[in-house]
């Protein structure tokens, strides 16, 4: 069932278009994240869905019913910031129990909820404490608590997590998801980390220049981007342009300047079409043998970055410069920088995107 539903919405400040003709339709329970560069309206959008702006254009329902001209605080929603904006005089009870405070909810009752909201956000034994003595990540616990504690009807989230550090970031990420599985509340989820998106949404909308691009699943928009925008936004890629040598149904020939890929593809190319090849960095195996794959080119090692957990090779293949990410399984010699290798990739793992 549609719970939000945005329809052409557009938004001025002054002569900046920062949202055009977005639309987008959100279901009951679902999540979905607004992933994008900045500037590209994210914000803009969720203030347009909160209330605190108008659109210039467009509108926007919520439960069926147009919001134009209804207060934020008419809207029923929870929000949750980069900046945690906890009252700094109050303690974390005082400041998670504010809003059932402002509702009049009795004391046995607000009681009650502060327990289950702070339990909830594994802040049990911190009521007491004011928020100058918690971490960032506890700040933003009581944050998320004291959003969710008035049962909104929609959570609306802007870049929560971009104030913390990676390992709590991720932390804080899996706890997202634990409280999301269990209150299944509408969530629209703002940031332009692609990880955060893609962990955390059913579907993610993916925006450019105040409109969506694309909007899918995680594994839809990383695996068949409809736009070449798409393509080179999510994961890390290398783009190759070059010059369309054959085109037969869905298997393409590209002519790189001296190196012929295979690519599959589901949209009409024909002979001359001007292309960019995006090839993501894991999809790609370096090798000092030939590889049995589609694709299989000597190249030469320019470089190979040890990272840990991956490691990361630069290759270079003619006038290219390629990027690998290999996972280190710590099974292999290490490949000796200037020697010559085999760099190969499968004809599917070549999105095409075709150039004006
Ligand atoms: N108050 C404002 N006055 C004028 N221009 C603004 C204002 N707020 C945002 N903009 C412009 O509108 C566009 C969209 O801004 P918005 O804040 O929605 O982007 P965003 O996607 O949230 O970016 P970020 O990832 O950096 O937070 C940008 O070009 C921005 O410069
Ligand atoms: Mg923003």
């Amino acid at each position: 069932m549609e719970h939000v539903r945005l329809h052409e919405v557009s938004k001025f400040y002054g002569q900046v278009l920062a949202v055009d003709r977005l639309s987008l339709s959100i279901n009951q329970g679902e999540s979905v994240a607004l992933l994008g560069p900045s500037g590209c309206g994210k914000t803009t959008t969720l203030n347009l869905l909160a209330g605190f702006l108008q659109p210039d254009g467009g509108t926007i329902r919520i439960a069926d019913r147009d919001v134009a001209g209804l207060p934020p605080n008419k809207r029923n929603l929870g929000m949750v910031f980069q900046s945690y904006a906890l009252f700094p005089h109050m303690t974390v009870a005082e400041n998670v129990a504010f809003g059932l405070k402002l509702r009049r909810v009795e004391s046995a009752e607000r009681e009650r909820r502060l327990k289950e909201a702070l339990d909830m956000v594994r802040l049990g034994g911190f009521a007491d404490r004011f928020p100058r003595q918690l971490s960032g990540g506890q700040q933003q616990r009581v944050a998320l608590a004291r959003a969710i504690i008035v049962q909104p009807d929609i959570m609306l989230y802007d870049e929560p997590l971009s104030n913390l550090d990676a390992k709590l970031r991720e932390e804080m990420r899996s706890e997202l998801l634990d409280i999301q599985d269990r209150i299944r509340i509408t969530s629209i989820y703002v940031t332009h980390d692609q990880e955060e998106a893609l962990a955390l949404a059913d579907r993610v909308a993916v925006m450019s220049n105040g409109c969506v691009e694309q909007i899918g699943t995680p594994d839809e928009v990383y695996e068949k981007p409809a736009t070449g925008f798409v393509a080179k936004f999510l994961g890390e890629s290398n783009v190759l342009p070059g010059t369309v040598a054959r085109a037969d149904g869905t298997s393409v020939v590209v002519d790189l300047g001296g190196h012929s890929v295979h690519c599959q593809t589901s949209e009409r190319f024909s002979a001359g079409d001007r292309v960019e090849v995006v090839v993501r960095t894991e999809r790609l195996a370096v090798s000092p043998e030939r590889l049995s794959t589609d694709n299989c080119f000597k190249a030469r090692l320019h470089h190979a970055i040890y990272l840990g957990g991956t490691i990361r090779y630069l290759v270079q293949l003619g006038d290219h410069r390629l990027i690998m990410v290999e996972k280190n399984r710590g099974d292999r010699a290490a490949l000796s920088e200037g020697s010559e290798v085999y760099v190969g990739w499968p004809a599917k793992d070549s999105l095409l995107v075709k150039l004006p």
